[in-house]
């Protein structure tokens, strides 16, 4: 029988109430595929502080590093903001653990179903068959260069200081993940920069200009500044169907993106390495003003899951039919507090993974 190491770190805030809806889907796929998961479970974020005085343990690190996949939750709370060591911050424990395991291709998927069209901030007409690919830098850029940290200045007063530094074979590794999915998708690939201010911007520019032309030439390459693109984003968003950027500029751009969909609770999110294993998570934080309510909306977490076991476990079967059940859902009028609308059937998280594995139960 075939069987995968699983671990998973719900984390803090909603993390361990979404996570649980995500554990019966994976219980459903196990069941209906007939492979087993050897599943461990462990802390990472401001829980691992409290535990182990740090957020990310070496014990979990190697862990993470021993699995066929990692699916975690959420990190951060304002119990620890400012509290705690810099180095010591929840969030430090998960962009260690990104960059430990390598993963430098994020891929955050804004799909809004038809049923949440009217969900959205924008009008339907401009969200309704929305489906963007962001290919999100994610081991490197200002989030990990040097020099970086607070200084005392000579003169009196102080500095804070981060560098962005990407190497030329950064940038061409994760472009060429754009690159492949392109040629699964659309064809067409826009990449967001700031090479009118940035050096960095400059090279990613003409990095991703180079591969292109030598190796991708069917694929339509659109160069956009960040700034532009975020216009763009709420403007007219279906232009685009790859976007491919940066650290920074990927993480803001798809928290935009994601409420195109109806909710930061919407989006999943894949990260990619060179063979190692992938780390799966919702692309929003710990949302600490629901957390412990009941009420978070598990389906980015779930998609999460199903991307885990579309990319790390061979699943892909299992991964479409979890993608129907939550469209299924939705037709079916179940809405949590996020997405809710009138005459629909307001669930909690909960209730969302019932009304999940209802439609996964039923095909
Ligand atoms: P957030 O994403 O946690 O929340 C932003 C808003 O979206 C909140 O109103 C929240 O209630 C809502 N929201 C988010 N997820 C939701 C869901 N599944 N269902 C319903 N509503 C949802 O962002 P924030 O408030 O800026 O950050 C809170 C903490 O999370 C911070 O400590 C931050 O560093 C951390 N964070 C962690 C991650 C991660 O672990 N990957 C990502 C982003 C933020
Ligand atoms: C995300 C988050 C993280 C990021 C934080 C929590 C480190 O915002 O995954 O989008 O900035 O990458
Ligand atoms: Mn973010």
């Amino acid at each position: 029988m075939t069987s995968f190491n699983l671990l998973l770190l719900p984390g803090d805030g909603i993390g361990p109430e979404i996570m649980t809806e995500a554990k019966r889907v994976l219980d459903w796929a196990a069941a209906e595929y007939g492979v087993t998961f050897n599943v461990s479970e462990d802390l990472i974020g401001g829980c691992a502080y409290e535990k182990y005085g740090v957020p990310l343990a070496d014990e979990t690190l190697a862990k993470a590093k021993a699995s066929d996949a990692v699916v975690m939750g959420s990190v951060g709370g304002p119990q620890w903001d400012g509290k705690v060591a810099y180095d010591k911050r929840p969030e430090a424990g998960l962009l260690k653990l990104r960059k430990e395991l390598d993963v430098f291709a994020n891929l955050r998927s804004a799909i809004c179903f038809d049923a949440l069209a009217d969900a959205s901030s924008l009008k339907r007409d401009l969200v309704a068959g929305l489906d963007i690919l962001f290919v999100r830098e994610l081991s490197s850029g200002v989030y990990f260069g040097n020099p970086r940290g607070i200084e005392d200045l000579p003169e009196g007063g102080r500095v804070g200081i981060n560098t962005q530094r990407y190497t030329d074979k950064e940038i061409i590794r994760v472009a060429r993940v754009a690159f492949e999915m392109a040629r699964k998708r659309g064809s067409r690939v826009a990449s967001a920069d700031k090479a009118n201010v940035m050096e960095s911007g400059v090279l990613w520019r003409e990095e991703v200009t180079k591969l292109r032309d030598a190796e991708y030439p069917d694929v339509a390459l659109e160069h956009v500044l960040a700034d532009n693109c975020a216009m763009q984003l709420v403007r007219a968003p279906k232009q685009y169907d790859i976007i491919l950027t940066d650290n920074l500029f990927g993480d803001i751009l798809s928290d935009a993106a994601a409420m195109l969909t109806g909710s930061l609770g919407m989006l999943p999110s894949a990260s990619l390495g060179d063979g190692g294993p992938g780390l799966y998570e919702p692309v929003h934080g710990s949302a600490p003003d629901i957390a412990g309510k009941g009420v978070a909306n598990p389906i980015a977490m779930i998609l999460s899951m199903a991307m885990a076991l579309r990319y790390s476990l061979g699943l892909g079967e299992a991964a479409d039919r979890i993608e129907k059940a939550v469209d299924g859902a939705l037709n079916a009028g179940f809405r949590t507090g996020d997405i809710m609308s009138g005459g629909m059937t307001r669930v909690g998280t909960t209730g969302m993974g019932d009304a999940i594995l209802a439609e996964l139960q039923k095909n």
